[in-house]
């Protein structure tokens, strides 16, 4: 699916703007703080319904007005296809060919969209929840029964939280089984399709990843926890796992296990990233990753998504920027930069010059 025409309405800091996209290259380039990255949140949000930037959807809304608009125009090996997503302080509406989607799990698989910015880097550095996050967003845009187990997950888990922190132990106790016959079918299916989906990527993106340094360094992206077996057998793991842990979970007053706590382990030539790669290393690996993302994606749907590459080619140096742009050929990219260098993207680039939120035409 590419993304041929987005609108923006009172979207942060565009008032009406209309954004035309090739099928390849798309640079948006300007000065700091003029809305290069504002597009490049907008077109994330329409393909995911989440902002790569903020939990909170009121910020999307241009400050002095009551609601925000996005619109698109994308085409696909399917034919093509027409999403709004309609923001206002008490919520959202997203239409997709003018039907309302009424449950949020539809709203994922339209347009399928990999974001990469210099905030990805977390993806290495930060603790679990940076990674948890990463994998629930991309096998959610993968698969809708994910995001739908995940929900429920979420839903089961903080009910089970609650009676943790009940003072009639006895109670709780007796209501435990019944809560955890639930949560172990929820997580299984999440830790299923978690492994699978890790399964995939890792080859990939070590391979990407040897690409990109010049075969200089080794990633390895493996699961903390390896989750083996049929979904069916994963739920009684689990639900023995749980078990198990009654009495430190009453103790805590929180469940201590499941895949709300599982991580990835990143090692680059056989030590730890987060604890001891350097910058470089650290944005190397995030960028493979992501690209193998990329790659996955194509593999499981038949279609590339579109890949917004926000602000990360003045982090790289000239060898690994060029191999970036020579990875982008063949797959939608909306690219944001200071500068769009003619010796780096070539000639077929859409150029878009963008100023205090709005497209300088004619330049
Ligand atoms: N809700 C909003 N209403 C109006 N303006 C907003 C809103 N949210 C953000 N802005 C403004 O949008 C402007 C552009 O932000 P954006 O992050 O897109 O800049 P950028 O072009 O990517 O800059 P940089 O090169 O520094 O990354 C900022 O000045 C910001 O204050
Ligand atoms: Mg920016």
């Amino acid at each position: 699916m590419q993304i041929k025409k987005l609108i923006l309405k009172n979207f942060r800091n565009y008032e009406d703007e209309t954004f035309c996209f090739n099928e390849n290259l798309n640079v948006l380039f300007g000065k700091n703080a003029q809305g290069k990255t504002n597009c490049a949140e907008a077109v994330f949000y329409l393909c995911t319904g989440t902002s790569p930037r903020c939990r909170r959807e009121k910020q999307l809304i241009r400050h002095g007005c009551s609601s925000a608009e996005i619109s698109a125009v994308a085409e696909g090996v399917y034919g093509a296809l027409e999403i709004s997503a309609t923001i206002t302080e008490s919520g959202r509406e997203v239409r997709v060919n003018g039907n309302k989607i009424t449950r949020n799990a539809d709203i994922l698989g339209n347009i399928f969209s990999v974001f990469f910015s210099p905030h990805e880097l977390r993806l290495i550095q930060d603790g679990p929840d940076e990674r948890r996050r990463f994998l629930n967003i991309s096998v959610s845009q993968l698969s809708k029964p994910y995001y739908i187990a995940l929900s429920r997950y979420n839903k089961i888990l903080e009910q089970r939280n609650n009676l943790l922190k009940n003072k009639d132990v006895a109670m709780v106790y007796d209501t435990l089984p019944v809560w955890d016959e639930q949560l172990c079918r929820y997580a299984a299916a999440v830790a299923y399709k978690r492994a699978e989906f890790i399964t995939k990527l890792s080859p990939v993106a070590e391979s990407i990843h040897a690409e990109l340094t010049d075969g200089a360094e080794k990633l390895v992206v493996k699961p903390e926890k390896n989750y083996k077996g049929s979904e069916t057998e994963l739920a009684e793991k689990l639900f023995n796992e749980l078990s198990a842990n009654y009495e430190r979970d009453i103790r805590l007053g929180f469940t201590s296990s499941g895949p709300h706590r599982d991580d990835l382990d990143i090692i680059i030539n056989g030590t730890d990233a987060k604890t001891f790669a350097s910058q470089g290393q650290t944005r190397t690996a995030a960028l493979s990753i992501k690209l193998a993302e990329v790659e996955i994606f194509k593999q499981t749907s038949g279609e590339y998504p579109v890949l917004i590459l926000d602000d990360v080619m003045s982090e790289l140096d000239l060898p690994r920027r060029k191999r970036l742009v020579g990875r982008t050929q063949g797959l939608q990219t909306i690219l944001t930069c200071t500068h769009a260098e003619r010796v780096l993207y070539g000639k077929e680039v859409n150029k878009i010059l963008i100023s205090g939120g709005r497209i300088k035409r004619g330049t």
